[in-house]
């Protein structure tokens, strides 16, 4: 057994781990942070994406031991917190708007994929959206409403404003209950 310290999503823990454990593994079953799924276990589908040092990471290909030290943001931490009213990121409120998703499954690892990606390119072609997603695979969406999101969140985050989405009711749509 090892001994690992990380912060996720704002909270230290300090755990003994097996050396071969999987880091989702760990979130998931150790600390029971289970917003991150997993899809493949193999590194090929990208649910398991999560913010490691501020990178993306899929955290299934590499072990809770690498990181040790660290800290982790992942879909459960993204949302910010002001006021005591927490805030949806603007790229979880476009996946919302412009119905980003069907069941669900990659939208954790899409939306903390798409963060990174905006954050090294604050204004993506859809073609470089769709170049700089391709390492998380959706089975429902065919990707389109997706790549709409992205565009969306990412003009917001310019502060050029949202593109409207089809899927805006009339409550606020970026508070979510603690
Ligand atoms: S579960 Fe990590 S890439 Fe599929
Ligand atoms: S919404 Fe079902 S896999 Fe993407």
């Amino acid at each position: 057994m090892a001994r690992v310290r990380m912060k996720v999503d704002g909270v230290t823990y300090e755990d003994e781990v097996e050396p071969r454990l999987l880091l989702a593994h760990h979130l998931r079953d150790g600390l029971g942070r289970v917003g991150t799924t997993i899809g493949c276990d193999t590194s090929n589908c990208g649910t398991c994406t999560l913010q490691l040092d501020g990178e993306s990471v899929k955290s299934c290909s590499i072990l809770a031991i690498q990181a040790d030290g660290a800290e982790i943001t992942t879909i459960q931490g993204l949302a910010g917190d002001e006021s005591g009213a927490s805030q949806w990121h603007p790229v979880q409120k476009a996946f919302k708007e412009h119905h980003g998703l069907q069941c669900g499954y990659c939208t954790p690892g899409m939306i903390m994929a798409t963060v990174d990606l905006l954050k090294n390119n604050p204004s993506p072609t859809e073609d470089e959206v769709r170049h700089g997603l391709e390492g998380n695979l959706c089975r429902c969406t065919g990707y389109q409403n997706i790549v709409k999101a992205v565009l969306s969140a990412a003009s917001e985050m310019r502060g050029e404003g949202a593109i409207p989405g089809s899927f805006q009711d009339s409550a606020d749509k970026s508070e979510v209950s603690a």
